[in-house]
């Protein structure tokens, strides 16, 4: 649970350089006073889907912009598919995509065009980045809008546009920043599942995301808070590291819930979906808890441990808001403040 990557994980000096897309190396970034990226270490295989799973203002953009040479490290070093990212951008930019958090589209060319110029500007030849447009346009279900202006797309649309340009120049690796920020359920789907496709034909994924559930389908999940990682390792294994089972109870009054309980020796977060409890059988707790606890339970309920439910239980806050969990309503007793 310290700042470095996981101990199983074949890091630099032990793995062929070959097999590793992305190393970071104490990376720290300051914007005057803020302190942004406190020591950031993290290797990234290639063909690897990789997420950087965080709340608002964790920095995930600062540590995407310095990997995908856009910003450079105020102390640190990190390395994409061999290349330094600041001494030899060059090298880098020419092999990776990118897909920003803000749009980046031509918005009064056509979708076709927008692809087309992509190309060019990655120096393909005319008729190469004509075809490799055609390609992209028929792969990712865009050739209906091909002649319309990027403006005039629904935000899923030009989204998969987005990544349709990121992917012109076909590059090695692929960063997607927030890159679904505001799409429904089923655009953020369908462009997961290209970005899915493309690391399955090798291609490695570097993204950034504060929904859990686009971090979900990763190989492997960096949890990011306050400029530094948390925990980095396989969803499952992250999950596993929990120990335990969840109980979640929603209460009438959640503090003093969570006061009782402490007092009786378990450890509860509170979080904005009630009472958090990792215990190894919850089963077993739960009928005496609904029993003696002293403030009418609205809700119990038992699952396995969530990706919100570890950055919870690590940082005692919730994930998706990037705020603390709104405080449970009722006089707070001592076992309330966190
Ligand atoms: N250009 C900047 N100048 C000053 N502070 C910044 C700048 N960019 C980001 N920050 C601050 O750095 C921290 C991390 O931001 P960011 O990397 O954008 O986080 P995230 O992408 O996880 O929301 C935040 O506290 C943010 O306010
Ligand atoms: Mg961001």
């Amino acid at each position: 649970m310290s700042g470095s990557a996981d101990p199983r994980d074949p890091r630099g000096d032990s793995g062929g350089p070959g097999e590793i897309a992305i190393e970071a190396r104490s990376l720290h970034k300051r914007y005057g006073a803020v302190h942004a990226l406190r020591g950031i270490d993290l290797v990234v295989r290639r063909g690897e889907m990789f997420a950087l799973l965080g709340p608002n203002g964790a920095g995930k953009t600062t540590l995407f912009s310095i990997l995908a040479t856009l910003l450079r490290p105020s102390e640190g070093e990190a390395r994409v598919l061999g290349h330094d990212t600041v001494r030899e951008r060059a090298r880098v930019r020419e092999r990776i995509g990118i897909v920003f958090q803000e749009p980046a589209l031509e918005g009064k060319l056509s979708v076709r065009d927008n692809l087309y110029l992509m190309g060019l500007f990655y120096r393909l030849s005319s008729r190469a980045a004509k075809a490799r447009s055609e390609e992209l346009l028929h792969t990712l279900g865009l050739e209906e809008v091909a002649e319309r202006e990027a403006q005039k797309l629904s935000g899923g649309q030009k989204r998969r546009v987005e990544l349709a340009r990121a992917l012109v120049a076909s590059p090695d690796l692929l960063f997607l920043d927030e890159a679904t920020l505001g799409l429904d359920v089923d655009a953020r789907r369908q462009f997961w599942g290209e970005a899915r496709r493309y690391s399955q034909r090798g291609g490695t994924v570097f993204l950034t995301t504060h929904y859990m559930d686009e971090a979900e389908p990763a190989d492997r999940i960096a949890l990011i808070d306050h400029g530094r990682i948390l925990a980095l390792d396989t969803p499952q294994a992250l999950k596993n590291r929990i120990g335990g089972g969840v109980l979640l109870l929603a209460t009438a009054d959640d503090a003093r819930a969570a006061a009782w309980l402490r007092e009786r020796g378990f450890e509860p977060e509170v979080g904005a979906r009630g009472v958090l409890l990792v215990v190894p059988e919850p089963a077993a707790v739960l009928p005496e808890v609904l029993a003696q606890l002293p403030v009418r339970t609205h809700r119990a309920e038992i699952h396995e441990p969530s990706l919100e439910d570890v950055f919870l239980k690590l940082t005692g806050r919730a994930l998706e808001d990037g705020q603390a969990a709104p405080r449970a309503r009722g006089p707070s007793g001592p076992g309330a403040a966190q």
